[in-house]
């Protein structure tokens, strides 16, 4: 009998034998530096000449790992491997899917802080952020394991006399699934897993900067019995192995997430119908932000201050649900955006791998580059309070900054930067805040801060994010209690860990039999 889902609980580090346990799976981690890891095709280990090379972006002297890179011919073998598992992978039973998905969640919790280590050493979480990663992780693996059962029986629909009228699910296909660094073990997880436990087969094409967190996942599929073929792991470049795929006739879906750009070109190719294809593709693309926190008059206005502090600067501002902008209404901007300055001020910026510190780098050189340009854009601008400054003698150290008195037009205010930057306008009442939150070409997350219902009701309809918080940040969504998923520019509002995503990747099919 499954157990009612409930969510994977935070590890509390103010306990000796957490900490000692994270500082084991640091060891742990540490033992296994420097190592290669293979493709995974047909369930065969590839071994290829051309290494992608993972880096510690807080030490860039640190090699992780070194990733076999697929070009086009082996993305082919990848994809043949994957249609033929398709045979009998859609066939087999639910349960049998989901046991696979159970049994994953399982081994992750047990070997829980060395994957969140691992996230510390590959990506620069600290630890609460890299143990919030691998706890969702879990929580993808335990949710669309449940909701695959519930959805194996399809849905009841009407018959008539002598009629058996039947309503359910079919697999779609081979799918491609491309996944970010920024939640290398969450969302890669979670895009990879539902589809499987759906019936479908996949290559995975994890992002470049951190393959090995997701070669070390690809391990716990194969351990948790997922049949050779089912999932085949594939890491290469973007232009070069993902246009390919994204464009192949085999292809059946593509189940994207991460940038803006990318997620149109992706979009646009995956709409060309290509010679022996027979379908039109489907496409789940959860894309960039820029996410407001909206602040009230009537507000409790030290709430309004940590919660713009912790979205804005929570993994140095890089999740796609940031707080990058704070809307203030004037008579209490001053406040707020002071009070922001002073928390800012005490936060601590260091070695992820260290508990202390609460911001680490940024995750490689060329996001480092584009944030301090970002920066200087925002010192012509607006007026830079805090930070402004960088360090990358080591590793990508950006002091988490403040840039004040923007038009909301502003460049800052519009585009999403996706560093530990936020900027502040100014809203002459509560409406006015709304609509320039409402003035970007993204709606993915969003918060109002205000103790006047009559507003927060306003904003339930008309501030159009596919999340919206109250009284809290706009960061942390959990899977099962908060579906995620953006409007317009963000994406194609697939709500990852909803009651609907799993049929993203599935077909209905009806029967109708006379008897
Ligand atoms: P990215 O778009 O640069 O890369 C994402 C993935 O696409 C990587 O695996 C990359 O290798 C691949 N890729 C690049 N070019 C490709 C091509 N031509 N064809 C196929 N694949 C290609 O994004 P990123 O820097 O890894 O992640 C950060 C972005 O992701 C931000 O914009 C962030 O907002 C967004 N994001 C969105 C969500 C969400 O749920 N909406 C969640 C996390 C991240
Ligand atoms: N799901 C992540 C969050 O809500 C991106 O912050």
């Amino acid at each position: 009998m499954v157990q009612p889902y409930k969510h994977e609980p935070f590890t509390d580090f103010s306990l000796e034998e957490n900490r000692q346990a994270y500082l084991q799976g640091l060891k742990t981690v540490e033992s296994y530096l420097g190592q290669d890891y293979d493709l995974l095709i047909g369930g065969e280990r590839i071994s290829t000449e051309e290494k992608i090379v993972s880096y510690n972006p807080a030490n860039n002297e640190e090699v992780i790992g070194r990733a076999s890179k697929a070009n086009q011919e082996l993305a082919e073998k990848a994809m043949q491997a994957a249609v033929e598992a398709f045979k009998t992978w859609r066939k087999t039973k639910a349960e049998v899917r989901a046991d696979v998905l159970f049994k994953a969640a399982t081994i992750i919790r047990r070997r829980k802080h060395e994957f969140s280590a691992l996230l510390t050493k590959e990506a620069g979480k600290p630890w609460r952020e890299a143990d919030a990663d691998t706890a969702e992780a879990i929580d993808f693996l335990e949710y669309y394991g449940r909701q695959m059962l519930a959805l194996k029986d399809g849905v009841p629909v009407q018959s008539r006399p002598n009629e058996f009228n039947r309503y359910h699910y079919i697999p779609l296909g081979v799918g491609i699934i491309i996944s970010p660094w920024n939640f290398p073990l969450a969302i890669m997880a979670g895009t990879t897993v539902a589809a499987i436990v759906s019936g479908n087969t996949v290559l995975l094409k994890p992002a470049s900067t951190t393959p090995v967190v997701a070669a070390k996942f690809v391990e716990v599929m194969e351990e948790a019995g997922l049949p050779k073929g089912v999932l085949n792991f594939v890491p290469g470049s973007g232009a070069e192995v993902g246009d390919y795929l994204v464009d192949h006739k085999d292809t059946r879906f593509i189940s994207f997430t991460g940038s803006r750009d990318v997620g149109l070109r992706i979009f646009e190719r995956s709409s060309k119908v290509n010679p022996g294809q027979i379908w039109m593709k489907r496409l789940i693309a959860e894309m960039g932000g820029k996410d407001t926190i909206v602040v009230d008059r009537e507000a409790d206005l030290e709430l309004a201050a940590q919660s713009i502090v912790a979205s804005a600067f929570g993994f140095s501002g890089q999740k796609c649900s940031a707080c990058s902008r704070a809307i203030v209404v004037e008579d209490v901007y001053d406040q707020v955006l002071n009070r922001v300055v002073e928390l800012t001020n005490q936060l601590t910026i260091g070695n992820p791998t260290e508990q202390g510190n609460f911001m680490g780098p940024v995750i490689d050189s060329s996001a480092y580059k584009k944030i301090m340009e970002y920066i200087e854009i925002g010192k012509q601008e607006g007026k830079v309070m805090t930070g402004g400054e960088g360090d990358d003698s080591k590793g990508f150290f950006i002091k988490p900054t403040v840039v004040a008195d923007l038009d909301p037009k502003a460049r800052i205010m519009q585009e999403e930067i996706f560093g530990p930057v936020v900027g502040f306008s100014k809203a002459k009442n509560f409406d006015e805040a709304l609509e320039i939150a409402n003035n970007t070409e993204y709606g993915l997350t969003g918060a109002v801060i205000t103790t006047n219902r009559a507003h927060m009701e306003q904003a339930r309809e008309d501030f159009h994010v596919g999340n919206l918080y109250f009284n809290r940040g706009c960061t942390g969504a959990i899977v099962g209690y908060q579906p995620f998923g953006g409007f317009n520019m963000s994406g194609t509002d697939s709500k990852a860990g909803g009651p609907d995503y799993l049929l993203l990747h599935m077909q209905a099919k009806t029967t109708s039999e006379l008897y």
